[in-house]
């Protein structure tokens, strides 16, 4: 794949990628205006990078929207990004039939306005059997109380006789996470140039590579993905191992 100057190899794409998706306030303030402007501009970014992402045949895209965390925002910044979620979700339906894009959420989307929730669970009834790419919507999401509703329902699952203690396994714990059934994250990207993981896929990304770039989300677009992608594809990923074992085999 080519794409300015920028050539991708097909093959060791990451298989799942997602994207800590940070920086709209600021890029707001920086233009003296309000936050709810920049969470705007970042639909945009958010529409080219799952274009993007399709195109060059990604598996799984999950970008982190909003967090357990964001609820103690100002509730007028939180009430405009329910209602810009359920405007992209409404406008972009047609397109991810299109594209054979398939939605899904993670999080507590139960803690969501049953108006926005009738439009989320809309979209993702309706994208279910599509194939072409599944894009993992990160809504109320926090790492930490996935892992505790994950413990929770093992733990009743052992009570209730169904599952032996010994054989609670690290797949068993995947399974009952909000991404069972997919592989972890490949490739972390956080944009606006914070230096840490804000309770994101805590489980998921222990071996997953990371990506901080200073770029404000809404200015983020398809270009300084592929030159992510092109510099994932340069590392090596070692698994604990030697880079002597790898170079072997
Ligand atoms: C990310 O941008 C979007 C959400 C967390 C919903 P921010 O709103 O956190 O932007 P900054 O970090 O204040 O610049
Ligand atoms: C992380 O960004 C959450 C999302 C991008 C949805 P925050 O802006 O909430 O993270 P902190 O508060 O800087 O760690
Ligand atoms: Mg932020």
């Amino acid at each position: 794949m080519n794409f300015k100057n920028i050539s991708l190899s097909t093959e060791s794409l990451p298989q799942h990628v997602a994207i800590i998706m940070d920086g709209n306030g600021r890029w707001a303030k920086k233009r003296s205006l309000n936050r709810v402007r920049g969470h705007r501009e970042g639909t945009k970014s958010v529409r080219d990078i799952v274009r993007a992402c399709r195109e060059i045949g990604i598996k799984v895209l999950t970008l982190y929207a909003f967090s357990t965390e964001n609820w103690n925002r100002p509730a007028q910044e939180v009430s405009a990004l329910m209602k810009l979620l359920k405007e992209f979700l409404t406008s972009e339906l047609s397109e991810m039939m299109e594209n054979g894009i398939r939605l899904n959420a993670i999080g507590q989307v139960e803690r969501f306005p049953e108006n926005v929730r009738q439009v989320l669970e809309g979209v993702i009834e309706q994208t279910r059997f599509n194939q072409g790419m599944l894009l993992n919507l990160a809504l109320s999401y926090g790492g930490r109380h996935e892992i505790v509703t994950a413990v929770r329902r093992i733990a009743s699952r052992v009570k209730a006789g169904e599952l032996n203690v010994d054989a609670i396994s690290e797949s068993v714990v995947s399974e009952h996470l909000y991404t069972h059934g997919m592989p972890d994250p490949d490739l972390l990207i956080r944009t606006s140039g914070e230096m840490r993981v804000s309770n994101f896929l805590l489980w998921q990304i222990a071996y997953t590579e990371l990506f901080i770039t200073r770029t404000l989300w809404p200015d983020f677009r398809r270009k300084e993905l592929f030159q992510i992608l092109q510099a994932y594809q340069k590392r090596q990923r070692r698994f604990g191992l030697t880079g002597e074992q790898l170079n072997k085999s």
